[in-house]
């Protein structure tokens, strides 16, 4: 079958066709996928590149594609919740998923749901990882600030990264929040109300033309999710004594060691004392800083495949390129690579 990885550890230049055995079920909990489609994330770029190798063993060749949609080609015999045919679509940290086959074994980061049929492939592949991100955090904070996010004022940088652009398309509709704030470079100021629509976002603020502190205001906001290492740069917007950040670009060293049993206990440790002093670092403005640490959850990608279904939430895609297309595909994943995208970049696979 054709794939997309590297056949040595390399960035996204040398991203080069694979030909590989079309994998077969050998156990019980075993699933085959056709795939249909597939996004280049940032996991996908660091396991290509080597870089992941300091948490885990990597084998070549390596396929990227850790988001993916397609159909079940085939099941193992203890297999009961999906059957031959079924739409799906899911998230699998290892990857894999940009070739024409992808076989699932079950581990604990590895999430697979039933995909809506008024839902294309091509757009299922943004899903799964942003939605399990995105619901998870604002589902915590929910939880976290006394009275819930209805009503608050809520601020989330890089409103067109991947997590970002899902997770304001959902904050008014679904979590009721009064005032949506957010940042992006200057061609992406219109795209905003173009690609999400109108409503969703209260102000628009350009990072690198405006000062994004005097324009959202001191201590004015609830809850921050920071999706581009801005915690501390933009700390003294929160409210003291009830503000909550929480970060995606941050991990608990228990949490890397749960995700990653083989990471060394030293990356561990130096994650707990950057964290430790940027949590005493927020506490010094009466705020709470957090870490988000996502667990798979299939009813995260049940949820976002409803509000799909029912037009409450889109994909937002940069670009997409077929697999066959090489040069395509590599300059898709320079993007990524580059963190300067829109939304999510798809592979789609005939
Ligand atoms: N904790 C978790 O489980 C988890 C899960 C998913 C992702 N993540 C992490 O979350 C972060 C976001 O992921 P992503 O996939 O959403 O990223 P992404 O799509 O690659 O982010 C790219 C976007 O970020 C914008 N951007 C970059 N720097 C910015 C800045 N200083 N201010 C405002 N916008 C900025 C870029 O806009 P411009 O081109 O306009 O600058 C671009 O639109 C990454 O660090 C990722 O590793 C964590």
């Amino acid at each position: 079958m054709r794939a997309v990885g590297v056949s040595a550890f390399a960035g996204p230049a040398k991203f080069e066709h694979l030909i590989l055995p079309i994998p077969t079920i050998t156990g019980g909990d075993d699933i085959l996928v056709r795939v249909k489609s597939a996004s280049v994330g940032s996991p996908d770029i660091l396991r290509a590149a080597g870089t992941l190798r300091i948490l885990e063993t990597i084998k070549l060749p390596v396929t990227i594609g850790s988001d993916f949609a397609g159909t079940i080609a085939a099941v193992g015999s203890a297999v009961t919740a999906f059957r031959p045919g079924d739409r799906v679509f899911g998230f699998t940290v290892n990857g894999g998923g940009a070739a024409e086959y992808l076989l699932l074994k079950p581990h604990r980061m590895l999430c697979l749901a039933k995909l809506p049929d008024e839902i294309s492939f091509k757009d299922a592949a943004y899903f799964p990882s942003t939605s399990i991100t995105i619901i998870q955090a604002l589902d915590a904070a929910e939880a976290a600030i006394s009275g819930g996010l209805k009503g608050k004022t809520v601020f989330i940088p890089a409103g067109l990264s991947a997590t970002g652009s899902l997770a304001l398309q959902l904050l008014k509709p679904i979590y009721g929040v009064g005032k949506v704030i957010t940042t992006v470079s200057t061609a992406k100021v219109p795209r905003i109300v173009e690609l999400l629509g109108e409503g969703k976002v209260d102000q628009i603020i350009d990072y690198t033309t405006q000062n994004v502190m005097k324009e959202i205001g001191p201590q004015t906001v609830d809850f921050m999710l920071d999706t581009c290492n801005s915690s501390m740069k933009y700390i003294q917007i929160m409210k003291p004594g009830t503000g909550i950040i929480y970060t995606l670009t941050g991990k608990k060293g228990t949490d890397l060691r749960e995700d990653f049993p083989d990471a060394p206990w030293l990356v561990a440790k130096l994650l707990d004392v950057v964290n430790a002093v940027q949590t005493w670092r927020a506490s010094r403005w009466g705020v709470v800083y957090n870490p988000v640490f996502i667990k798979m959850n299939v009813s995260n990608l049940q949820s976002v495949g409803e509000w799909a279904r029912s037009g409450r939430v889109k994909a937002i895609i940069g670009d997409s390129a077929d697999l066959a297309d090489l040069e395509r595909v590599k300059a898709l994943a320079t993007v990524v690579e580059k963190k300067n995208g829109l939304g999510k970049y798809i592979i789609t696979i005939e």
